[in-house]
Formats: structure tokens, sequence, C-alpha cells
């Protein structure tokens, strides 16, 4: 193999923070180079730099094909041949397929106008030499959330990039899709095209790799052939403590009274067309954990908008046995209820403001006295979730859109926990955070539930579901197909409820 690119002595400091530390790495054509660390680490650092959106601080060399390159930005790194999939999808959801991959670069015909018939056929190729069936003249925002990925891989592979970066490309993906797009790594790979693949998710990371890099606190820790290399050590040169250590043995706080009753929940649908989500009827226990699965696109996010008010919906809903009315997210809170979205940068958290602010938002009243807010205990109550959920931020006082994706998570878990919720539903709690951080959130859940606070857990995870609930319920295209207790939730059963 042929070395492509390599980075050495990168270093970058950010106010406060030094995001890499003299970082060495090496990439080869055709290999699939795993990016390995904690939430902050700097791996998405290291990558902006390789792709120009960064300069890194001054003393260190990127080399491509021997040749040292000041890479002037993100163009001049395309032209190189170096191209990014970005942690948060980047395709312009109300154009088509074809006019997002040729977005800026449109195929013109002798007049100078957008040669359409040629810009979708030449999408269609760019598709089938990725197998797969995506209509190029689809408008973007109806595919799913793993086509949409797909379409930015094309556009990827259209630019003749020798160097593709996918910064934790299945995060939001089903079980299938990942496997659609593992296998697509492993044959772009084939082709001779480098890929540097960012996971968090272990059998992932040693189903795609050739090698794994491991970054640690900024710095590079080491670098081996994945055939030589474990998951158990792989965590231990993560996270720089054991395994086994991580993960505590499950116990379970279920009391038999029941908090929260929903009675045929059916999505009310604008001029009364048919409801993908019906009759959905569960109860939730106080201090039960109980954990949704199904697959993308089951309805499971759907239930719980239903359930807080921001979906319409009707049917029944009690708390303590009493029926509520929840026409909007307020009604919801005010009964006591706590949401952690899935989808932390549209409905979580506001990028501009601080950790601390963020924080306090749904529940800044617990800090005021006579209306003024007593900011020396907001910051300590703020401090003390940093340090429980170990959040990496220089101070409370940073802006949240410089933290980490996977702090960024932590950061919305900790405002809605702070606001001691008796109802604490959580969607995704754990997408894009590590494997340390994923045992914090673990804990922290069961020791919620332990003071008697009920949750609801949904996750495509499905070890995830199964480690943390009490009981499980499954989803299968918008209806329940199965509720089982802990001792019978194998991951068996869960599947074939949800797929069979
Ligand atoms: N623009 C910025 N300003 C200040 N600090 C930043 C900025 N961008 C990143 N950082 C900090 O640099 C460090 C590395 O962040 P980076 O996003 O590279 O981590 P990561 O390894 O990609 O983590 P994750 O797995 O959570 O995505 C973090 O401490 C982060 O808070
Ligand atoms: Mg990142």
């Amino acid at each position: 193999m042929t070395q492509f690119l390599e980075m050495t002595g990168i270093s970058k400091t950010f106010p406060g923070v030094k995001a890499l530390d003299a970082v060495t790495l090496e990439l080869q054509a055709g290999e699939v180079h795993v990016l390995a660390g904690e939430n902050g680490a700097g791996k998405s650092t290291l990558m902006k730099i390789m792709t120009g959106v960064l300069k890194a601080d001054a003393g260190g060399s990127i080399r491509i094909e021997g040749q040292e390159i000041d890479i002037r930005g993100p163009l001049h790194a395309r032209a190189l041949g170096i191209s990014i999939i970005y942690q948060e999808l980047s395709v312009v959801n109300n154009l088509t397929v074809a006019e997002n991959i040729f977005l800026a670069r449109e195929p013109r015909n002798t007049w100078g106008l957008i040669d359409r018939p040629r810009m979708i056929a030449e999408a269609r190729r760019a598709l089938a030499e990725l197998t797969v069936e995506i209509d190029p003249a689809a408008v973007v925002g109806t595919l799913s959330i793993g086509q949409r990925q797909l379409v930015e891989i094309a556009r990827a592979i259209s630019y003749r990039s020798r160097l593709i970066i996918m910064d934790e490309p299945t995060a939001s993906l089903s079980n299938h899709e990942a496997q659609v797009l593992t296998k697509l790594v492993r044959k772009l790979a084939s082709q001779g095209i480098g890929i540097v693949y960012i996971s968090h998710k272990l059998d992932e990371i040693f189903e795609v790799a050739d090698r794994i890099s491991v970054l640690r606190d900024g710095r590079s820790v080491c670098t081996y052939p994945a055939a030589a290399m474990t998951p158990d050590l792989l965590v231990r040169e993560m996270v720089n403590r054991d395994f086994g250590a991580l993960f505590g043995t499950h116990v379970s706080h279920a009391t038999d009274e029941v908090l929260l009753s929903v009675r045929n929940l059916t999505e009310k649908r604008p001029g009364g067309r048919g409801s993908r989500v019906r009759d959905i009827s569960f109860d939730l226990c106080r201090g039960e954990i109980l954990g949704f699965f199904g697959l993308v696109g089951a309805g499971r996010t759907e239930v719980m908008e239903m359930i807080f008010g921001n979906r319409p919906a009707t049917g029944e809903i009690l708390i303590g046995g009493g029926k509520v009315r929840i026409v909007s997210p307020s009604d919801a809170i005010a009964q006591g209820m706590g949401f952690v979205t899935e989808n932390r940068q549209e409905l979580g958290l506001v990028l501009g403001m601080t950790v601390r602010e963020n924080f306090s938002l749904t529940h800044l009243a617990e800090y005021c006295s006579f209306n003024v807010v007593n900011r020396p205990r907001e910051t300590a109550a703020c401090l003390g979730y940093i340090r429980t959920l170990d959040i990496k931020t220089p101070s409370p006082e940073q802006k949240v859109m410089n933290l980490s994706g996977g702090n960024q998570q932590k950061v919305v878990i900790a405002k809605w926990v702070a606001r001691k919720p008796r109802i604490l539903i959580v969607d995704e709690p754990t997408r894009g955070i590590d494997i340390a951080a994923k045992a914090e959130v673990h804990a922290l859940l069961n020791r919620l539930a332990s003071e008697g606070i009920s949750i609801i857990v949904v996750s495509s995870d499905l070890p995830e579901v199964l480690a943390i609930s009490d009981r499980v319920i499954v989803l299968k295209e918008g209806r329940i197909s199965d509720e089982l207790q802990r001792e019978a939730a194998t991951k068996e059963r869960v599947m074939l409820a949800a797929t069979g």
C-alpha cells in the first residue's frame, strides 16, 4: 500500500482548550482507517484540519504523497482529493438528489443553462456505482436519513475523492442502513480510496477497519492493525481503564404503582387521513425504566412526541390515575414530564448560548429568589452535572457550539435531569456518546429510577435497550407488536417482534 497522507505534530488550541497536541496520523490509499476516542478527544477537530476547515497551530506538517502541503481551505482540500461526510448531514432538503450531488457545479448545456437531463443521468450513474437504488429526481427531504447519507457519499465520490472522511456516519442510521454503508465503505477501499472512519460503535469499528488509531485528550495514543486489536484493548486505550468496570449490573427499582397510563393514543393527521401511529396503550410505573424499541420508521419518536404534546393525537393520557390534557410541551412540562430529544441540534440546545444558560433554561426558577437569579447557585448546580456526566468543557461559560458532539448530548441530558421530572422520556440518549459516557448515562438513569422517577428510553441500539430496561415495548409499523419483561426480552424475541 502507498502512503497517501501524513500528518505530524498537529496541534490545535482554542481559547481555554488544547484540542490537539502534536498528533500524528498516517493514511494509506485503499485502507479503512478508524479513528477512535472518547467524546472531546479531538477526532472531529483533526478532520477539520485535514479538510481545511480549521487551521492547525504553527509547527505541524501535512504531506500528501510525500509533498508538504498547506491546505488553504475546504475547496483546496477537495481539489487535493479529500472529502468529508459530516457528523451532521449537510444535504439540502428541498433540492433533488441530483441537484445535491452537483450543487454549485451543475453540468451546463451550450447555452450555459443547467443541463438537467445530463445531471440526472450522471447522478443516476453515480448512485448505480454505489449499488444504491435512489431516484435522482427525488426531493432529498422525502428520503430517509440513511438514503440522505448515501447521497452525500455519492457526492463525495463524484468529486473523484481519493480520501473520504466519515465522521460518525451511522449515528442516525437503522441497522440495515448501517450494514449497507459498511459494505459500501469496504467496496470503496477496495477501489483504492482511503477512508477515515470515526465511530463509537465497537462492532462496527471491527467490521470495517484495516487499521485503528486512538486519540485520547488530544494526543495520539497508538495505531494498530485491526487484526492485532481486540474490543477490550481498544476501550482500554481510549479510556485508560478497564472495560469490565464500566457497566454495573442492572438493579430494578420499578414499583407496581402506575404513574403514567397511555390509552389508545393515535396520531391525528390533518384532514383526517389515515394515521400511521395508532392504538398505543401502555402503563409506566414509578421507578420503572421502560424501553421502547423499533426499527427506524416504526414510530417511536412519534409516540413520544404525542405524549409530550408536540404532535397532535387522540386518545387518553392519565397521570397518577387522573386524566390530563396535554396539547403542548408546556402542558407536559407542567405535569412533570421531561423530554431529551433525539435531534439535539434542532430541538435540544441553543448553540449560541453557554453550557450554563442551556442547562438552566428548563428550570431557571429553581435558582431564583425574589425574581433574581442566584448565579453562584446556578453555576454550582451546573458544575455538579459537568462533573457527574464528565462533560468536557473548560467552564460552564463555554458556548455549546464549541463542545464536541457527544458532550453537547450530555448537556441536553443534564438540563432535563436537573429539572427533576416525575416522568423522563429520553430519545436515543447515547447517540454519538462514547462508551465510557454511555456507562455514565446508564448509571445516571438508574439512579434517577431509584429516586422514584419513571423513565422511558427510546433507542434503536438494541443492546442498550436490553441492558437498561426493566420492561421492553416493541413497535412495528406504528403499533405495539410486543411487550416483554426484562427476563423474557432476548435479542431474538425483540428483533422478531420488530421485524417479523
Ligand atoms: N470551535 C471550538 N472552540 C472551542 N473549543 C472547541 C471548538 N471545537 C472543538 N473544541 C473543543 O476541542 C475538543 C475536541 O473536540 P472534537 O469535536 O474534536 O471532539 P471529538 O473527538 O470529535 O468528540 P465527539 O466524539 O464527541 O464528537 C473538545 O474539548 C471541544 O470542546
Ligand atoms: Mg466529533
